[in-house]
């Protein structure tokens, strides 16, 4: 095989709970996971030698600071002489959005050059060599439901979530996950006995049920909309206009409400109100759903 198209897919976190601070710096989490079907394009072909990628439809740097040549260059390390590669990125999934875009190429990177350059890696193995690239890019390897916990790269893949549909709102604002949790960190750090302390199950709903107005609590919520007002007021308009529960994605800014059709959700978002701002109606990708959109097998 010498080239491949793949679709990687944007998530949302369905609930995502901060539990605190681990000894490695990173945050213990509890979240669930769902891919949707908001999509990027990735072609990847072998060149005799090198790396090299090309971007479409955003401004991204192409050296090692990118997730896909970083991922490609992690995949490479200690595996003897192999061929290069030319990657093509097109973007449609908002950047630094709380939408896992970057984390979703640097995934269907790993998976095609494990294909390309015949590596034969495992879903173990390709999952060890995401973790280093991003905490977020084992979850891809996954797709569909999925618990994250750990840093969110510990993946516990669950059954798919009854249907829903999804009014998701894309804030023109980009939020750094590190500069979040630093401010996770100030608000509640002076305030936790232990840093490191376990999930507490308390009445708000675990990420591990099915997607509520209970489970969907991101507790990176507050931070994010304390930081941007007119958040609060998208919360609103969606909770108002029908939504069974809406929330942050990740660290921001991306939002969503849950409908129970497309038909609400397109309603939802038919309003004068949201004139100007970014709004999509999509669906939740099941894992079968996740693997054939982005042009893969279903993995084991
Ligand atoms: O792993 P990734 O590079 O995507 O994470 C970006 C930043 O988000 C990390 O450098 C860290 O500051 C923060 N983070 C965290 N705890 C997590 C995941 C990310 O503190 N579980």
């Amino acid at each position: 095989m010498s080239g491949l198209s793949l679709r990687p897919h944007a998530k949302i976190n369905l609930g995502l709970r901060v539990l605190g601070l681990r000894p490695d710096g990173y945050h213990e989490l509890r979240t669930r996971f769902q891919t949707i079907g908001l999509t990027d394009e990735l072609h990847l072909q072998t060149a005799p030698s090198g790396l090299q990628l090309r971007v479409e439809g955003a401004t991204l740097p192409i050296d090692s600071s990118n997730l896909v040549v970083r991922a490609a260059e992690i995949l490479r390390e200690g595996r003897g002489k192999l061929p290069g590669a030319e990657l093509f990125l097109r973007k449609r999934i908002p950047l630094a959005a709380g939408l896992g875009g970057g984390s979703s190429d640097a995934a269907a990177a790993l998976l095609g050059l494990n294909l390309l350059w015949d590596l034969r890696l495992g879903t173990e193995e390709l999952k060890r060599v995401g973790s280093r690239v991003g905490a977020d890019v084992p979850f891809f390897l996954v797709g569909g439901s999925a618990l994250g916990l750990g840093r969110g790269d510990e993946i516990v893949p669950l059954h798919d979530s009854h249907p829903f549909h999804l009014a998701v709102v894309l804030p023109p604002l980009t939020c750094s996950t590190r500069e979040i949790f630093q401010l996770w960190d100030e608000r509640h750090l002076p305030s936790l006995a232990a840093p490191e302390t376990r999930f507490s199950g308390d009445s708000d709903g675990d990420p591990v049920e099915e997607p509520s107005g209970r489970s969907v609590r991101n507790d990176l919520q507050d931070l994010v909309v304390d930081r941007h007002p007119e958040l609060a007021r998208y919360l609103d308009w969606l909770l108002r206009h029908g939504a069974a529960a809406a929330a942050l994605s990740g660290s921001g800014p991306s939002l969503y409400g849950l409908f129970g059709s497309r038909a609400e959700a397109l309603r939802a978002l038919s309003g004068p109100e949201w004139s100007g701002v970014n709004v999509i109606e999509c669906a939740p990708r099941g894992r079968a759903e996740y693997w054939r959109g982005l042009g893969l097998p279903l993995s084991d």
